[in-house]
């Protein structure tokens, strides 16, 4: 018997003849999902759903970790204590959200070491975002504004994903998140408040340079999102990569005025019809481009990770005989 149910496989596996029990146990995983509940690490689950959670918190949990490398350029030229204090404590919270988000994908049975030979080989992916560089203390409050605010609109409704122990560490990112976002804004509203011309031409520059970056970070259109379909019928997904963007794009144009940046958009405008902004069109050329390895950092960030990863091997080595130590002198009590 043959079933596709809400398991869209790829070709070669939608071929695969199911039993009568694996039949039985998809239309549960199916009722389950249908009634809005929550899939734990030992129920069963359809290999697809698996594979597409690892592949997504696995590419999550690498854009944590590389992401505190554009921000890390900046700790020992922060410009007060304050500042270096609120920097140093976001960086470290992105570390915080690697971990969570490797443990969440370890309960599907994939081992951190997979997951880190698949990034550092450059076979994993990470967000786009992160292969752009940090050119002034400016971007760091506008990474705050807008990269980690992007962040928030699609992470959020990840708290309600079909799967707990995702949804569960999202919980907890997202209030963080939150902070990062608000330090972010506070920053440049005190520089474009209280700054020199300088600093506020300086802001106005780094919202140029992230802006269309930032709308890259919701993925491709809808109607290009390969995953998109399957991952909102799965409820790994809540909300499309479109009305996501939309939904950002809506939010911070209210924000810019209140800082008073413009948005690098002549076609930015709203729309009473819609009750939405429209906008100009998004460069998918260079989206996919950064995508696939040819931004303007990717070489460098991946080598960063690569060089971080070696360095620690002796740590690795030290906590190992330690564990190791520890369990013999516990057999031997
Ligand atoms: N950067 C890199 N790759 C991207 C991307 C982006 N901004 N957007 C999409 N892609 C990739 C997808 O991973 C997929 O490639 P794959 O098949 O090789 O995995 C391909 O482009 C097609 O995209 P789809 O729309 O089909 O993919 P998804 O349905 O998975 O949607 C997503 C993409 C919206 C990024 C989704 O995976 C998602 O919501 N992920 C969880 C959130 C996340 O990863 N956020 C990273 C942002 S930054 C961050 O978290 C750090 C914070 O501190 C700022």
């Amino acid at each position: 018997m043959y079933t596709q149910a809400m398991d869209l496989a790829p070709k070669e596996e939608q071929r695969h003849v199911r039993s009568l029990e694996e039949v039985e146990l998809m239309r549960r995983f199916d009722a389950k999902i249908d009634a809005g509940d929550y899939v734990e690490p030992k129920d069963w689950m359809p290999e697809h759903y698996r594979k597409t959670l690892v592949r997504q918190i696995s590419q999550h949990a690498h854009s944590e970790v590389v992401g505190m490398l554009p921000e890390g350029n900046w700790v020992t030229r922060a410009p007060t204590l304050k500042r270096k204090t609120i920097l140093l404590a976001k960086i470290q919270d992105e570390a915080g959200h690697g971990l969570y988000l490797y443990s969440a994908a370890e309960t599907l049975g994939t081992s951190r070491d997979e997951m880190q030979a698949a990034l550092h080989s450059g076979k994993a992916k990470y967000s786009s975002i992160f292969n752009y560089p940090t050119l002034t203390w400016a971007d760091m409050g506008v990474i705050g504004w807008l990269v980690d605010g992007a962040a928030i609109m699609n992470q959020v409704p990840l708290t309600r994903c079909s799967y707990a122990p995702y949804a569960r560490a999202m919980v907890r990112i997202c209030r963080e998140e939150s902070f990062h976002q608000r330090q972010g804004f506070d920053a440049l509203n005190v520089m474009m408040r209280e700054g020199t011309p300088e600093q506020r031409a300086m802001v106005q520059d780094a919202t140029n340079r992230w802006w269309w970056p930032s709308l890259m970070m919701f993925g491709p259109p809808d109607a290009e999102s390969v995953h998109g379909t399957q991952n909102m019928r799965w409820g790994i997904k809540r909300i499309s990569n479109d009305d996501l963007r939309q939904k950002f794009i809506d939010a911070t144009a209210e924000q810019a005025k209140v800082l008073g940046v413009t948005l690098p958009d002549p076609e930015l405008k709203w729309n009473e019809a819609r009750g939405h902004h429209d906008f100009g069109p998004i460069d998918w050329a260079e989206f996919w481009r950064v995508v696939g390895g040819d931004g303007p950092c990717n070489k460098e960030r991946l080598a960063a990770r690569v060089k971080a990863y070696d360095d620690g091997a002796w740590v690795r080595d030290a906590a190992l005989a330690y564990a190791r130590k520890q369990a013999t002198r516990q057999e031997a009590a």
